[in-house]
């Protein structure tokens, strides 16, 4: 596992684009992944992209997982775990107090200390994402929370 860097963008974006197209994430474009790219962590396997995710910081004490995508191939061989304990160890090293996840995945999640909450708990600030998506009037997504302290 290592920081993504500029020449895994298109295989972040192929492997976000899958998902994507089933609605069970929200897709990115690569212009935004460029942009975003220092959020990335990824997992790679024989020089490919097996696995992403990544950190977003919303407010000082807030942060997001997003992006969070394991392939096909490598799914359930603890790569999702791996992933999201590195964001969480970031999320804690830059001084983050809480981090988040909005999900169709809860169970995942559960496993990894994080609990279900209600979206309205979340700052409004979170919902500035949320005016950009499709789902925004019926967002189905679970909101999932961790405190790292
Ligand atoms: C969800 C996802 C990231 C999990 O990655 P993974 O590498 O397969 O998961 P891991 O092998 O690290 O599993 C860790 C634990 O979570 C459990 N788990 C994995 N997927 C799960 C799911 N969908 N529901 C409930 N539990 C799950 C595993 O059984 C394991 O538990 P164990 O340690 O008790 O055996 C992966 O399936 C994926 O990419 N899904 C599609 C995209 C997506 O929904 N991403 C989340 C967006 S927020």
């Amino acid at each position: 596992m290592r920081p993504a860097a500029i020449g895994d963008v298109p295989e972040i974006h192929h492997l976000l684009e899958q998902y994507a197209q089933q609605g069970n994430l929200l897709p990115r474009t690569m212009n935004e992944l460029y942009r975003h790219l220092r959020d990335f962590f990824v997992v790679e396997i024989d020089g490919r992209v097996a696995a992403c995710g990544a950190l977003e910081i919303f407010t000082e004490s807030l942060g997001e997982i997003r992006s969070l995508v394991v392939h096909d191939d490598y799914k359930g061989r603890g790569f999702g775990r791996l992933l999201v304990g590195r964001l969480i160890e970031e999320a804690r090293a830059i001084g983050l107090r809480r981090l988040m996840a909005l999900t169709y995945v809860p169970g995942f999640f559960h496993k990894l200390g994080f609990k279900t909450v209600p979206k309205d708990t979340l700052p409004e600030k979170v919902w500035g994402i949320c005016v950009k998506c499709y789902k925004y009037n019926h967002c189905d997504e679970i909101a999932v929370l961790i405190e790292l302290r």
